[in-house]
């Protein structure tokens, strides 16, 4: 079955014709050409579709693209409209928190989601916040020193506006 569903993307609003069985993460990459956002494995696992939807990160690859009629969407392309590295990819760079980069997308907004329910996360915080992400390269420390750097800057933009 068909149907027409309309979301914001990036801050595009995008109108398509879906079948009732697409999930999020093929209309993302497919439909809309948006191929930041990876699949690793299909069944909501590892982390690499990971999204976000209406403010919160989710996995794109267990979302059915019809659910989503009406949601408010940032996959990668779009955390930093204005083209410069947001501060967590910024992070990430900086404290070589990837190696392949199949995780990273995923990453990444998982991240920023988890700083933006907890600041000023402890150790603990974040790879507890992050442990529904798998990276296969990394070991994940460099990726924690990566969100510790992103959760400062963080702070300090939030205190200078
Ligand atoms: S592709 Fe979605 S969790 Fe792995
Ligand atoms: S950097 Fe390769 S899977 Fe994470």
């Amino acid at each position: 079955m068909k149907h027409t569903i309309t979301m914001t993307i990036n801050g595009e609003s995008v109108t398509a014709e879906v079948d009732s069985r697409l999930l999020l993460v093929h209309f993302i990459r497919e439909n809309l050409d948006l191929t930041g956002t990876h699949i690793g494995c299909d069944t909501s696992n590892c982390g690499a579709c990971t999204i976000m939807l209406n403010g919160h990160s989710i996995k794109s690859c267990t979302y059915l693209a019809v659910r989503a009629d009406g949601a408010e969407i940032t996959t990668i392309e779009g955390i930093s409209p204005d083209g410069t590295n947001h501060p967590m990819q910024q992070a990430f760079h900086d404290q070589h928190g990837l190696h392949c980069g199949f995780c990273t997308p995923g990453m990444v907004i998982r991240s920023i989601d988890l700083l933006k329910n907890n600041p000023n996360p402890t150790e603990e915080e974040i790879r507890w916040g992050i442990s529904g992400n798998l990276c296969r390269c990394t070991g994940y420390n460099n990726i924690v020193k990566a969100v510790q750097q992103a959760a400062k800057e963080m702070q300090k933009e939030s205190q200078s506006v």
